[in-house]
């Protein structure tokens, strides 16, 4: 289908791996994605070649995939090789981790072993503030600093849950164990959406068979093959996917 023109507009702000741009639809905006990459609150800086690329097409698929099933999301559609559309909306300033298995600060929160496998999903919550760190918080914190209210939250748990078994299922099928990962949602014209991305930047992905580590936690742990790995997530995500 023939897509209408949009035409790029000011630049509106500019996050450690992506840049929002304003466009001359004022409900749409296009995310442009980086090779820059940081870790630990941005006191470890690089760039990854191509991640980028290999970020927009994951994150561009993956919300397709999730909208096929119901799911509302920002995404609109792939403008480029680093651009994607999204509808605009007000970021929900609480970021909801999903873990399926121990990994990261869990692991040192609980003392308990990387690669446990958890009896069910654990959401956890944090500030999405970058001056902070990104504090861990509870329902208390949203409700009494009015990040969001409480129907939003209930709305937002019980998707992050239905997207956690979406995105099981999705990555199992590609040989990919989902550890955890990191959701954002935003305030949209018709409802919440789940916005931002979703790559290997803000998930923990092992290779099912031979437990490999084929996230950002190579960049963490200075462990090499940055690229390569993006590629073969974004190549195996492509594989099952219709693309664009
Ligand atoms: P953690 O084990 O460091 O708490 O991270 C849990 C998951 O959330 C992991 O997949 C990485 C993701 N994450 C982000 O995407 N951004 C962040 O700022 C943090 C702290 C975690
Ligand atoms: N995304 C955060 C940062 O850039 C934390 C992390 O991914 O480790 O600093």
């Amino acid at each position: 289908m023939e897509q209408p023109e949009i035409r790029m507009g000011d630049k509106l702000h500019e996050g450690k791996a992506k840049v929002l741009f304003a466009t001359d639809d004022p409900g749409l905006l296009i995310q442009y994605f980086k090779d820059d990459a940081t870790a630990f609150n941005g006191k470890k800086k690089g760039t990854i070649e191509d991640k980028g690329v290999c970020n927009n097409s994951i994150s561009s698929n993956i919300f397709r995939m999730l909208e096929g099933r119901g799911v509302k999301t920002h995404f609109v559609r792939r403008l480029s090789e680093r651009e994607m559309v999204v509808t605009k909306v007000e970021i929900i300033l609480v970021e909801v981790v999903i873990r399926n298995i121990v990994a990261g600060s869990l692991a040192k929160r609980m003392g308990a072993p990387t690669g446990q496998k958890l009896s069910e999903p654990i959401i956890e919550l944090y500030y999405k503030d970058d001056d902070l760190g990104d504090p861990m918080i509870n329902r208390c914190h949203v409700r009494a600093f009015s990040l969001a209210n409480d129907a939003e939250m209930d709305h937002i748990e019980k998707e992050a849950l239905r997207i956690n078994e979406l995105l099981v299922e999705f990555f199992s099928d590609i040989g990919l164990t989902l550890v955890d990962y990191k959701l954002e949602f935003g305030r949209g014209p018709e409802g919440i959406l789940l916005a931002d991305e979703i790559s290997p930047d803000g998930c923990r992905l092992w290779d099912t068979n031979s437990g490999e580590i084929l996230d950002k936690d190579r960049f963490r742990q200075d462990l090499g093959n940055l690229t390569g790995t993006y590629q073969e997530v974004s190549r195996r995500v492509s594989s099952t996917v219709k693309q664009t």
